[in-house]
This record gives C-alpha cells, structure tokens and sequence, in this order.
C-alpha cells in the first residue's frame, strides 16, 4: 500500500501546493485542504505494483477454454488466483495439466442468467468472448452476449472487468461491421458501469500457440517478426486507408499478462489500452 501512495504522490513535480491525501473505503482519492477543491490531483499513468494478489481474488476467465482464453487462465494460475471459466462447451478440448485447477462452467452468454451462478464470490471478470460469423451473428457474440455479462458482473458487484476488444482496422472495420459494431457497443457498456474498474484491451493480430483440435498451431512463425518490425513503424499506422495495416501483432502471452493485471490491480487505470499500450505493460517487471 506504501508503494502505491508513494506512485501516486510523484506524479506532479511542481505541484502548487502540498496535498493530503486520503483513500476513501472505496480507494478513491480524497483531497482533505478544503481551500482548493478546483485544482484535481493529475494522476499520470499508474506504473504498476507487481505484488502477487491477494488470495482472496477470484478470477471468472469468460471463454477460458479459447486461445486468448487458455493463456488468461494460466496466467492467473501462475500468479496465485483462483481461477474459473464459463463457454458453452466447459471444458472441452483442453487437456493440459493447468486445466485442472479451473473450476470449468458451461453456459451461453447470449441467454439470459447463464451466468449468475458463475460470478458467486468473483471479484474480477476478464471476458475473450468474441467470433467471426455473418453480420448478425458476430453482433451478438461480441457485442450482445458480451454487454449480458458486463451487466450481471456489474449488478453482483464484481470489482474489475476486463474485455478483449480489438483495435480499428480502418477498410477492414467496414468489411466486418457487425464485429466492429458489437466490439465498440461492448465497449460503451463497459465504461459506463465499470467507470473506475472497467478495461478494454485492443490488440491487433494476436499471435502464439493455437489448440485447434489436437493440434497446436504456431501462429507466432508468423507474427512474432512480423511484431518485431513493426513495433518500430508506429507512425505508419496514422496513414489513411492503409495505416491500420501496420498495426504491429502482439504476443498472446503478452494480452494475457496485461489482462490479469489489468484485472487484480486496483491502481490499473481504467479506460482503453492499444496494442502499444498493451506492449509497455507486458514489460514492466
Ligand atoms: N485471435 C486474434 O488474433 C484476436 C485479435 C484481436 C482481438 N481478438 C479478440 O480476443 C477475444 C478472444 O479471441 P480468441 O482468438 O481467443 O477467440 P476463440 O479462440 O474463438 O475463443 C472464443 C471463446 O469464446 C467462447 N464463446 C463464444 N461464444 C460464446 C457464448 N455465446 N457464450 C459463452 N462463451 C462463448 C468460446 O467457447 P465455446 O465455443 O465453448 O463457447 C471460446 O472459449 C475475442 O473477443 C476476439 O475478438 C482476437
């Protein structure tokens, strides 16, 4: 707690005059000098505490037998959570030792309730519970089924939620406008009723080893270089039309790190993350 008052103490070097500063119950910032309440306290972006969570967090992964999914979960196991997943098929086609230690559920998001069970006790949701399909269809698995669970989290007053977005894609956006349109209704949803413990991460392509079926698929052959030189083009990405291209493909192990983080760490500012965003914290120790 030490570190996190004193991050958040040497965020303005000239600060006008010295503050004290109180947590509320709730951790939000209380200024106690009643002269000044029209001069906010800027909080620059947190540096994270890489202290191993609590034992009393308990982590829901929705979609946890997926890829983004299957790496959440194990880097929730290895940071000491407790750890559970609901999709429509449990468990499925997961076989690795790790998955034992997931209480697996199953149940679809797109119908109303299947989820109340699931959250007794949870105190933080990541969801990677998205798809490809028609227009329609891929309205409602990322947007609609998604907004269910951010609204039954929300209404069992789950702390922390995590969603894996994705980022814009410029032409390819209109190609696939029911991804992007349920992607970004999801979004809005979260923000308003998670204001303080809501985050979305947007990769682009995410790239490492994919089950599919009984084989592991190497993606990263692919996208690790492809990470490697575009990481370097950032200002290529804000050239019309074909800029979105260059949007550098990001480790699935990485997502998944800032995912839990992002999830268990109360000083993780709330709000948006791009893929770049997404590099920098995977990062930090
Ligand atoms: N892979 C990428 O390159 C990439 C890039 C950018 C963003 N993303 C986003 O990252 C997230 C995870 O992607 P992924 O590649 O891991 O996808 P994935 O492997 O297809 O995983 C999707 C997961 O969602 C579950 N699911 C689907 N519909 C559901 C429903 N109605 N109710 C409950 N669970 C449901 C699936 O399990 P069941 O089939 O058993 O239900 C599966 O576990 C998605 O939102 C995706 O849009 C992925």
């Amino acid at each position: 707690m030490r570190a996190i008052i004193s991050r958040l103490l040497h965020t303005e070097s000239s600060l006008p005059r010295l503050y004290t500063v109180a947590f509320s119950r709730n951790g939000r910032l209380l200024s106690t000098d009643s002269n000044k309440v029209d001069e906010p306290l800027k909080v620059q972006e947190a540096e994270t505490v890489d202290v191993p969570p609590p034992p009393t967090e308990k982590l829901l992964v929705l979609g946890g037998n997926g890829f983004v999914g299957s790496h959440v979960c194990q880097e929730a196991l290895n940071r000491g959570l407790s750890v559970s997943s609901l999709s429509r098929s449990g468990r499925s086609s997961v076989h690795d030792s790790w998955a034992n230690s997931v209480v697996w559920h199953q149940g679809n998001l797109l119908s109303s309730d299947s989820l109340k069970d699931s959250l007794n006790g949870v105190t933080a949701v990541i969801s990677c519970v998205g798809g490809f399909g028609s227009n329609s269809y891929m309205y409602k698995i990322n947007g609609t089924a998604n907004i269910n669970a951010i609204r039954s989290a929300a209404e069992q007053g789950v702390k922390r939620f995590v969603y894996i977005s994705a980022a814009d894609f410029g032409l390819v956006n209109y190609l696939l406008q029911g991804y992007y349109e349920g992607k970004r209704a999801a979004e809005t949803e979260l923000l308003t009723r998670f204001p303080y413990g809501g985050v979305i991460l947007r990769p682009g392509f995410i790239h490492g080893t994919r089950q599919v079926g009984s084989m592991k698929l190497p993606l990263g052959v692919i996208g690790a270089p492809l990470e490697m030189i575009l990481q370097h083009a950032k200002p290529l990405d804000r050239v019309p039309l074909v800029g979105p291209l260059f949007i550098p493909p990001v480790n699935v192990t990485s997502v998944a790190k800032v995912a839990v983080r992002a999830a268990t760490d109360p000083v993780f500012p709330p709000g948006i993350i791009d893929v770049y965003g997404i590099q920098r914290y995977s990062q930090q120790k």
